[in-house]
């Protein structure tokens, strides 16, 4: 078993503290091509774990991990708590709805309050951009980014990443169309930065309605047509309409209209290339970024292999952050 063994050289995976020097998963902008590529062989190694009868070892047995999420989750908060079990951590979930937050606390009294119980990491989770970087110097414990506002949802990236692997065998020189709702989606920027590090050529397909605020610095390629978007295309990822991030003083759109132009079925996947695989981070707003048929299609979509390896690659990131001594320099 993975968790059992001593060290990861027997893994032929380097040493901890050369290869992950982090002590923070704040986002993907700050992670080198080789902590990205550590983490993923790492994901892989559980993920074949996951499928074996033998799930659970005491890697990080003694830790604390704490899931704090401001916002609504149900794959991410699941995942990293199965993550955390798997790995024999204590979790702990706070419910945000009854905490002292309700109370007035502020979002740095929490997590210091939190951290003062001698936990090893916090999940978090929140609507502002950057809310784990606020918080992240100010704490001993180590801190996850699980979604912050529109700015990043790095394990959602990495999760994506070895899904693609799984079924590309690479990542270099793939077209990758990212649809929809990219404007307020933290799940398109992380996947931006990624799979550019990565070496893949990474397309933004949306209406002008959700123009790309967020990736002016990306060596991305815009498209609001499906068509030419699509084209192509390796791998192609919906994204729901994000509403809870709209603010009140931007230009609504009729979720009808979006439907009729962007809404991804069997004959617009026919632009991309036969083998295209089909992907969306979820919650899938069904009927209207994709149809039920092409959501459910084995053939296509790896939907649910998504969330499979979104166990996987949260442990992976647990036991690269929580279980060495050595990880502690810079974020
Ligand atoms: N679940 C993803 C996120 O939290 C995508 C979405 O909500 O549409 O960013
Ligand atoms: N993909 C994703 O983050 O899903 P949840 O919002 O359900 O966690």
């Amino acid at each position: 078993m993975l968790c059992a063994t001593p060290s990861y050289h027997y893994y032929h995976v380097p040493p901890m503290s050369s290869v992950f020097a982090h002590r923070h998963l704040l986002d993907i902008e700050r992670l080198s091509k080789a902590d990205i590529e550590a983490i993923l062989d790492l994901a892989a190694r559980y993920a074949a774990q996951n499928r074996s009868a033998n799930k659970t070892c005491d890697r990080l047995k003694g830790k604390a991990i704490i899931n704090l999420f401001f916002e609504d989750s149900t794959r991410t908060r699941a995942s990293f708590e199965l993550a955390a079990k798997r790995l024999g951590a204590d979790t702990v979930n706070i419910p945000v709805e009854t905490s002292s937050i309700k109370k007035g606390e502020t979002l740095l009294d929490t997590v210091l309050t939190l951290d003062a119980m001698q936990i090893d990491g916090i999940v978090m989770r929140h609507n502002e951009d950057g809310a784990p970087h606020f918080v992240a110097p100010h704490v001993k414990a180590h801190i996850i980014n699980a979604g912050d506002g529109k700015n990043e949802h790095p394990t959602q990236a990495l999760l994506d990443a070895l899904t693609i692997l799984r079924h590309k065998k690479k990542i270099d020189g793939l077209t990758v169309a990212i649809c929809g709702d990219v404007a307020h989606s933290r799940v398109a920027r992380s996947n931006a930065v990624l799979l550019a590090k990565l070496g893949a050529k990474v397309r933004l397909v949306a209406p002008p309605v959700f123009a790309l605020p967020n990736f002016g610095n990306l060596n991305v390629e815009c498209s609001d047509d499906m068509q030419k978007g699509l084209a192509g295309a390796d791998v192609v990822m919906a994204l729901r309409i994000q509403r809870e991030r709209i603010g009140a003083s931007e230009q609504k759109i009729d979720t009808d209209d979006y439907a009729r132009a962007y809404r991804l079925d069997h004959t617009r996947i026919g632009a991309a290339k036969p083998d295209a695989i089909v992907m969306h981070p979820g919650p899938a707003n069904r009927g209207v970024e994709i149809t039920d048929e092409l959501a459910d299609d084995p053939e296509r979509s790896v939907i649910r292999e998504q969330v499979e390896m979104g166990v996987a690659v949260r442990m992976a990131v647990l036991d690269l952050l929580l279980s060495g001594q050595e990880n502690g320099h810079g974020a």
